[in-house]
Order: structure tokens, then sequence, then C-alpha cells
């Protein structure tokens, strides 16, 4: 049975960082949202063009265009085993929707890691991200997660970045977007007794510590 686990938290909590480690160390794939949106824009795709201004903004992407862009990543072989889902579901609209996908690919949403991070913890971290411009769009930061070589990425050598909405002004928005729309979904797994909370104040590999323990506890 495929395993899914969807990591929720504030913009900059560090559910990138953690999907791409969870994901490697479960051999599940990660499938972020807005890795895939970044993706579409890059190569200028009819969605890329018509999401683009909508995440400069740091505004949320239509639930409809969102549900079946990810709908189709995860009907991919890749995801066969399952995967760390970042990013979505974003609103009550995508959970529901998320519900029936998974029952259609013979699944359920196994456990939703919640990281917790304090709101000036957040705003140092989206500051200081740096993303590589290769397909794996690798995240760094200058200060808590530098590069070896300044600038360019480890994994695939491509030049480092810094993502158009980590403005401290689009910064805002996104988190209260995050809070308008994506709060509720807090005590909706809660209630399922699926949420785990996990302390995102910390390094990264402490909080990594906590979630692969989370996860162990959950099978
Ligand atoms: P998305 O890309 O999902 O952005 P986000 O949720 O705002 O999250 P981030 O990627 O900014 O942060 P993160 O939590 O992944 O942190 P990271 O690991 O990078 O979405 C972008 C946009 O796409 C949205 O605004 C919206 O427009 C659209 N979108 C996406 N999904 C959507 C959906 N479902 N519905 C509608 N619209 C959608 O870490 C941040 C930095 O901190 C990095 O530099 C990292 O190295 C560092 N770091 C991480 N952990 C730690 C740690 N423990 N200690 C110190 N540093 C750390």
């Amino acid at each position: 049975m495929p395993v899914y686990l969807v990591l929720i938290g504030l913009p900059g909590a560090g559910k990138g960082t953690q999907a791409a480690l969870l994901s490697k160390q479960h051999g599940l794939a990660h499938v972020s949202s807005g890795d895939l949106f970044r993706d579409n824009i890059k190569r200028q795709t009819p969605l890329g063009q018509q999401v683009e201004a909508i995440l400069k903004r740091g505004d949320l992407v239509p639930d409809d265009v969102t549900i079946a862009m990810v709908r189709d990543r995860l009907k991919n072989p890749e995801c066969a085993r399952g995967a760390v889902l970042d990013g979505f579901p974003r609103t009550p609209a995508q959970a529901k929707a998320l519900e029936a996908m998974l029952t259609e690919l013979g699944g359920r949403v196994n456990l939703v890691p919640y990281i917790q991070v304090s709101e000036p913890v957040l705003v140092e971290r989206l500051t200081g991200r740096w993303t590589c411009k290769g397909p794996g769009q690798h995240v760094y930061h200058l200060k808590f997660n530098p590069p070896k070589a300044a600038g360019v990425c480890d994994v695939d050598g491509t030049e480092l970045f810094q993502r158009p909405d980590d403005r401290e002004e689009t910064v805002k928005n996104r988190i209260a977007e995050y809070v308008a729309k994506t709060s509720p979904l807090i005590e909706h797994y809660r209630s399922l007794g699926l949420l785990v909370e996990i302390n995102g104040d910390q390094a990264i590999e402490p909080v990594t510590a906590q979630l692969l323990a989370a996860v162990a506890g959950a099978k």
C-alpha cells in the first residue's frame, strides 16, 4: 500500500528541506506544489504563464488548477510507492480532493507532520534562502545551510538564485494567506488523529530526527 505524508507549516518552516530528506530516507517521491509551479514558470508552459503573477504576489493559485496539477503528478509511476507532499493541500477543498485522489490510488493520508516555527525565525530563513536553477530546485541558506562553493549548487553545479516571492512584503502576504486559508487544515487533521506537532525552531538535523521518529511511530 502506498504511503502518503503531508507536511504542513508556514512559509519557510522547512517543509521543502525536510520533505527532501524524508522522501530520500523512505524511498518516496517528493511532491512540492511550489516546485511544480516554479518549474512550469521556468519553462513558460501555459500553466506557468497562468500562475506566474499569482506566485509573485504571494497569493494562492485557484484550487481547480492546483488540484489538477497535483493529481497528474501523483498518478505518475514515480509516485507508485507513495509521496511526501510539501505545500499541498493548502485549503479545505484541496484536502478533500486529496482524500479522493488517494482513495483512487489505493492509499490514504498516513501522517500530517505540522512543522511549527515562530514568525521572526521564518523571515530570517526566507530572506537568506537561495535555490538552485537545476530541475531539483535544491535549497540552501546563507547562514544555516550554505553551499560548499558560494553561489553554486552542491548537487548539480547550477547557479543559485533568490526566489522573487522571498521579498519581505511578499513574505508577509504569504503568511497572511496561510493563516486565512491553510490554518483550518490543522484542526481538520488533528480531528482525524493524523496531526503530529514538530518543533521546527531548531537546526535542520534535530527537526529531521523528530520527523523520522514520528513517521516510525505512525507505522
Ligand atoms: P511554496 O513553494 O510551497 O512556498 P511556501 O509554502 O511558502 O514554503 P516555502 O517553500 O517558502 O518554505 P518551506 O517551508 O519549504 O521552507 P524551506 O525548506 O525552503 O509555494 C510558493 C507559492 O506557490 C505559494 O505562495 C502559492 O502562490 C503557490 N502554491 C504552492 N502550493 C499551492 C497550493 N497548494 N495551493 C495554491 N497555491 C499554491 O526552508 C526555508 C529556508 O530555511 C531555506 O533557506 C532552508 O535552507 C532554511 N532552513 C530550513 N530548515 C531550517 C532549520 N531547521 N534551521 C535553519 N534553517 C533552516
